[in-house]
C-alpha cells in the first residue's frame, strides 16, 4: 500500500544523465545517504518487511549492497556476508560467472560463511538487467542456503530484471524510468 515514506526516498536519488556512458541514467544514492530521514526511512522500510521472517544472512553485493545490508543485518539480528568482485577476498571462495553486456564478471563468497539451510535476503541498491542479483542466488543456493527474497532500493522495469529471478520474490521501493 501507499506509505509517506517513498516519495521522500524517491526523490533523494539523483539521477545523473549519461554516466558512466552515453544514454546512461544514472541512479545515485549518495543523495539518499545525505538526508538523514530518507536513509533511515529506507533502513526501516526493510527492516518491518524482514525482522520476523526468520532471516539469518543478510547477503549484500558489492558495491551498494555493503551499505544496505549492515544496518538491515544488525536490525533484524542476522549476520552479514559480502558478496564480492573476483579476487578481494582472502579466504577460500566459491565463485558464480555471470555475463554483462559485454564480457562477463564473478562474483565471490567466503567458503564457511554461511551453513546449508540458512535463510538469507540478498540486497544491492539497484536491480537492471537482474544479471547480478541472479548469480547471487545461484551463489547461495548451490551451497544449500535459500534466498527468501531479493530487495533493492531501485528497479528499472523497463529491463526486466525481475524475469532473470525466476520464481525468486523482489521486493523494491522505488521504480524508476
Ligand atoms: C550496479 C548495481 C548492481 C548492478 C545491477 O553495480 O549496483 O549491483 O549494477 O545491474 P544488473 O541488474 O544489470 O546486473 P555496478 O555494476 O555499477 O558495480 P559497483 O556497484 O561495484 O559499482
Amino acid at each position: 500500500g501507499h506509505d509517506h515514506r517513498l516519495a521522500r526516498i524517491a526523490s533523494s536519488i539523483r539521477v545523473i544523465p549519461d554516466f558512466p556512458k552515453p544514454g546512461i541514467m544514472f541512479q545515485d544514492i549518495t543523495t539518499l545517504l545525505l538526508d538523514t530521514k530518507a536513509f533511515k526511512d529506507t533502513i526501516d522500510m526493510f527492516v518491518e518487511r524482514y525482522r520476523d521472517k526468520n532471516i539469518s544472512v543478510v547477503a549484500g553485493v558489492e558495491a551498494r549492497g555493503f551499505i544496505f545490508g549492515p544496518p538491515i543485518a544488525l536490525a533484524i539480528g542476522a549476520k552479514f556476508v559480502p558478496l564480492r568482485k573476483p579476487k578481494k577476498l582472502p579466504g577460500e571462495v566459491i565463485s558464480e560467472e555471470y555475463s554483462l553486456e559485454y564480457g562477463t564478471d564473478k562474483m565471490e563468497m567466503h567458503v564457511g560463511a554461511v551453513e546449508a539451510g540458512e535463510r538469507a535476503l540478498v540486497i544491492d541498491d539497484l536491480i537492471a538487467t537482474g544479471g547480478t542479483l541472479a548469480a547471487a542466488i545461484k551463489l547461495l543456493e548451490r551451497v544449500g542456503v535459500e534466498v527468501v527474497e531479493c530487495a533493492c532500493v531501485i528497479e528499472l522495469p523497463e529491463l526486466k530484471g525481475r524475469e532473470r529471478l525466476g520464481d525468486k520474490p523482489l521486493f523494491v521501493l522505488v521504480s524508476a524510468v
